[in-house]
This record gives C-alpha cells, sequence and structure tokens, in this order.
C-alpha cells in the first residue's frame, strides 16, 4: 500500500511516501520519499514554539516538501493520504489536515487522520525486522508535550496507565537548557552537556528529587524538579564549563531515573508484557537508551523496542506507519471532515 504522510502537528514539517506491505504487527516499510523541515531555529529566540509562526512555516513549506518527496512517483498510485490530528498546536495541525484534503479532494483518495501519539508508538515498526510487536505491550511515551505510560493490549485497545501531571519530560530538559542558557529545543544539548561529562568521568557534584517515585500511582511529575534546578544555580557560576555539565549530568539523572523507575513499576504491576516501547523525541537520549536496556533485561521475557534517533523526533515516517497499523475513518469526496485536535487522547 502506498501512502503519502503529513505532519504538521509542532515545528517540524514533514512529508513522507511510504509502501507498506505485511502483517500490521511486523509491517516492511519501504521509504519512496521523505522529506522534513525542522523550523527549530525560527522558534529559538522566543524560546519555544510560536504557533502562528509554526503555521506560516508549515504553509510555505508543504508544497515544497511534497513536490520534493514525491519526485517523479505517479500520484494515480497513491493509496490513501495521511495526516496528524493531534495532540499539537491547533493552528499547525489545521495547515496539515487542509493540505491534506485538498490533495484528497485533487487526486479522488481518502484521507486518514493519525493520532501523532500512535505514530510515536507505531515508529518501532519501522525496520523491526523480526522484532514484531507481541502483546500486551507497554509503551512509555516520552515527548515535548507528553509523558505517558500507556498499556497496548491489541492494536487498537489502549490503556493510559500514566501520565505527566504538570510538565513533559521533554519540555523539563528545553526549560532547564534555557535555564544554563542553551538554545532551544535544549533536551539534545542538555543531552550532549550529559553524556560529555560522563565521558570526563565528573562527578553530578548535586542531587536533584526524583518527584513521585514513591507514589501509588505511575503519574509523573517534572515541575517540581525543574525548580529544584532553578534554585540550585542561583548559587553556581554558570560560566564555569564544569559546573554547567555537573547540572545537565544531576538534572538528567535525575529525570531518567523518574522515567525508568516508573516504567520498571508499571511492568511489575501489569506483568507478563511481552514488549517494551519507549519513543517520542526523548527515546533519542543516550543515557535513557542505555537503561531502558538494563531495565529490560530485569525481564527475562520482553523484547525492549526503541525507533532509530532520526524517527524517535516528530517526522511522517512514523505517521504513515501508523495509518497503515490502525486506519481510523476516512473521509472521501469534497467535504472537509477531520478536525484538528490539539488534546486529542489516545484512545
Ligand atoms: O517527539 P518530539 O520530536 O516532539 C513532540 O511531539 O513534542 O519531541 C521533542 C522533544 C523536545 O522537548 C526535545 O528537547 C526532546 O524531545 N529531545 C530530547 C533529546 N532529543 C530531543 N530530550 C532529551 N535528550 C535528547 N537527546
Ligand atoms: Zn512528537
Amino acid at each position: 500500500m502506498k501512502i503519502l504522510a503529513i505532519e504538521t502537528s509542532c515545528d517540524e514539517t514533514a512529508v513522507a511516501l511510504l509502501d507498506t506491505i505485511g502483517p500490521v504487527e511486523n509491517p516492511s516499510v519501504t521509504v519512496l520519499g521523505n522529506s522534513l523541515f525542522s523550523q527549530a531555529h525560527l522558534h529559538e529566540e522566543y524560546g519555544g514554539v510560536y504557533p502562528n509562526l509554526a503555521k506560516r512555516e508549515h504553509l510555505k513549506n508543504l508544497p515544497i516538501l511534497l513536490e520534493k518527496t514525491l519526485g517523479n512517483f505517479d500520484t494515480k498510485d497513491v493509496d490513501m493520504i495521511a495526516v496528524t490530528q493531534g495532540p499539537g498546536l491547533e493552528p499547525a495541525l489545521w495547515t496539515g489536515i487542509t493540505f491534506a484534503e485538498n490533495l484528497g479532494k485533487m487526486w479522488n483518495k481518502p484521507v486518514i487522520p493519525v493520532d501523532h501519539m500512535k505514530g510515536h508508538i507505531y515508529s518501532i515498526l519501522f525496520e523491526a525486522g523480526e522484532n514484531k510487536l507481541d502483546f500486551p505491550a507497554l509503551a512509555l511515551l516520552v515527548s515535548g508535550g507528553h509523558t505517558e505510560i500507556v498499556l497496548i493490549n491489541s492494536i487498537g485497545s489502549y490503556e493510559i496507565l500514566g501520565r505527566t501531571l504538570d510538565d513533559a519530560v521533554g519540555e523539563a530538559f528545553d526549560k532547564v537548557a534555557r535555564m544554563l542558557g542553551l538554545p532551544y529545543p535544549g533536551g539534545p544539548k542538555i543531552s550532549g552537556l550529559a553524556e560529555e561529562a560522563r565521558d570526563r568521568s565528573l562527578e553530578p557534584g548535586y542531587k536533584f528529587p526524583r518527584p513521585m517515585i514513591n507514589s501509588k500511582d505511575l503519574n509523573f511529575s517534572f515541575s517540581g524538579l525543574k525548580t529544584a534546578v532553578l534554585y540550585k544555580i542561583k548559587d553556581l557560576d554558570l560560566e564555569n564549563e564544569n559546573t554547567k555539565a555537573q547540572v545537565a549530568l544531576a538534572f538528567e539523572d535525575a529525570a531518567i531515573d523518574c522515567l525508568i523507575i516508573k516504567t520498571r513499576q508499571a511492568l511489575d504491576k501489569i506483568g507478563g508484557v511481552k514488549t517494551l516501547i519507549i519513543a517520542g523525541g526523548v527515546a533519542s537520549n543516550k543515557e535513557l537508551r542505555r537503561r531502558a536496556h538494563d531495565l529490560a533485561l530485569e525481564f527475562s521475557e520482553i523484547k525492549l523496542l526503541m525507533p532509530t534517533k532520526e524517527l524517535s523526533t516528530d517526522n511522517a515516517i512514523m505517521i504513515g506507519i501508523a495509518a497503515y497499523v490502525e486506519p481510523t475513518k476516512q473521509t472521501e469526496g469534497v467535504m472537509s471532515r477531520i478536525e484538528a485536535s490539539g488534546n486529542l487522547s489516545i484512545s
């Protein structure tokens, strides 16, 4: 099945053309075209994503990326168009949806709305090979807008077991980065500093709290950790590169600890989980990946699946895969029927 996928939920404009075949738990996915434009540098001066600027950039870039992605491909051969419906920034989501629906009308193809978080989940099926998805599966979804533990009993059956009560973990990385004077998006920069500190065997020097690890539920909270960093750095000389790296290391250790501890609690609570998925932008974090491997070793029956670094952060390939795995209602014809849903929750 040839799928044209479009992603515009935040500050990445992405278009991909996939050829997918085979069972949905383990499809074979060939990328026929893939273009992505990150607007991150444009949002840098705002310290976060500025929705109207994102919208303007998506509008400008979508036709360019479409042309690049399609190349000489005959659009008659497209079987479906997949587009992110939410969650995300509504002005940004609408640009992708309107664009997809116009293409659907022009080419007379069905348009499939996709939950961005399911995109993150099913990103692990790209080049899964023998790593087919076995159920029950547990997904730790970690991005700039979400921190969730989702139980997947089968494709189409989801239960959110826990979520953040305030900031998402990626957001906490971005905010702490800003405190340290690092540009947006700060997650990769904090992680880079922390890795450097580890390579140089620098001690963290500080110990930050691990909020909620003893709560009886599977929820997270990162705002207290962020505030603890804010108070600590008031007394520190951040001009000193070692100090900065130590703060990054101590923060990363605390944040990743929270993720791993809660995931372990979820695995213990559910029992019998066959696949552990860790996905979303923060899944490209090296320390999280190492710790996830160690965690998986504690459970002999668990297979750990994580997307590649490129597929961890927002992209259109994952949206196409999710549409193949779980095609939701199709829209055909003249009327626009997909509604952007900024707060869409996995169901
Ligand atoms: O999934 P994503 O691309 O967009 C959303 O759906 O939000 O995730 C972006 C988030 C940002 O907060 C970014 O700082 C964070 O993922 N991130 C990282 C790393 N790479 C990206 N956080 C920690 N370590 C990283 N290496
Ligand atoms: Zn995302």
